[in-house]
């Protein structure tokens, strides 16, 4: 199939592009490359920053240009605080950048669509798994950008969009070095870049109501998350096939002490964490309950925190 991805540039982007490429898909990738990198898989670039005015004429012209088949949107700005600090440009980009893909799509009628939604949109649920019917609270502008988005791809089946929305727990891991998770941003990354400056990682929180005090989260690898957005594509060509969401997980949660210890193991490092105040807006646990994408489009995590952390400790040196 040809597929037009955006935002394929970035870590997660990469490894969507490659995986499908190795399964015989023409790819071609959309990306302002604000953070993303134009080389990390083989697929073309089109510079395009879907935010901008005249990129509903560009993306357009790209699709009757190239007569994509589907479209898998992942390009977003994504980290939390910065949502916090300028909520204004996570609306525009997120949500103004999307409506305008969907513009383009609806006039070239391309009506496939996998989105890239979040597990930010449950805010602080008080399950231990949460499904996608839980009821969904963001509660900061990332997380809300990405609930409005899921609710864009809904109102979208109006004119026929088939749209899956794909709720990402926490992405981490490498296929290789060249696709590695070079922001860092997230707690693997960070930890793995301070470690590697002879920095100790820091911990924040361990006055949580969990059985070591820390943050459980629910760690996907990269390429189990690459595999579920072709999954989702395979969903949408079968027959019949309605608007749905699903959470990308493991079902299994970690905490922070957890993946600093599985960083020992894959590093062969010592090291003492720093133990910090809580960071706001954390919630104690955050897991996902996937029975739904194991029942509906059969995906179930390959990896689990030792491949994940192992994959990103080797991608990083
Ligand atoms: C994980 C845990 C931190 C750094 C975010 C987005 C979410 C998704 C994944 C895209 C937390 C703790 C972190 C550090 C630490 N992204 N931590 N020391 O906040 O769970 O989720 O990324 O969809 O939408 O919200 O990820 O990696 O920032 O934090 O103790 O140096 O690690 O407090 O408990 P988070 P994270």
């Amino acid at each position: 199939m040809k597929l037009l991805l955006t935002g394929g540039a970035g870590y997660i982007g990469a490894h969507v592009a490659t995986l499908a490429e190795r399964e015989g898909h023409s790819v071609t990738i959309v990306d302002d490359l604000s953070t993303g990198i134009a080389n990390r898989s083989s697929a073309p670039v089109v510079d395009i920053n879907l935010s901008s005015a005249d990129s509903v004429e560009k993306l357009s012209r790209l699709m009757r240009d190239t007569g994509f088949d589907a479209v898998i949107h992942l390009a977003a700005r994504k980290q939390v605080g910065e949502s916090v600090e300028i909520p204004e440009q996570y609306f525009l980009d997120n949500i103004g950048g999307f409506a305008n893909l969907l513009l383009a799509m609806r006039q070239e009628q391309i009506k496939t669509l996998v989105f890239s939604s979040s597990a930010a949109t449950y805010g602080m649920p008080a399950v231990d798994l949460v499904d996608e019917d839980y009821p969904c609270v963001p509660i900061n502008p990332y997380g809300q950008t990405k609930l409005i988005g899921e609710w864009m791809v809904n109102n979208a089946a109006n004119w026929g969009l088939r749209g899956v929305n794909l709720r990402y727990f926490n992405v981490a891991g490498s296929e290789s070095k060249k696709l590695a998770d070079t922001a860092e941003l997230n707690l693997i990354p960070i930890a793995i870049a301070q470690l590697l400056r002879g920095e100790q990682p820091t911990v924040f929180g361990t006055d949580y109501p969990t059985p070591d005090g820390s943050c459980i989260r629910d760690y996907v690898h990269v390429e189990d998350l690459a595999k579920a957005h072709l999954m989702a594509v395979d969903y949408l060509n079968r027959p019949n096939q309605k608007y749905a969401t699903f959470n990308v997980g493991t079902g299994q949660g970690a905490s922070v002490l957890q993946v600093l210890e599985e960083l020992r193991k894959a590093s062969g490092m010592e090291f003492e964490e720093v133990l910090a105040d809580r960071r706001p807006g954390d919630p104690p646990r955050l897991v996902a309950n996937t029975d739904r994408i194991e029942k509906v489009l059969g995906f179930k995590a390959s990896f689990g925190l030792k491949e994940i952390v192992k994959s990103a400790w080797d991608a990083a040196n």
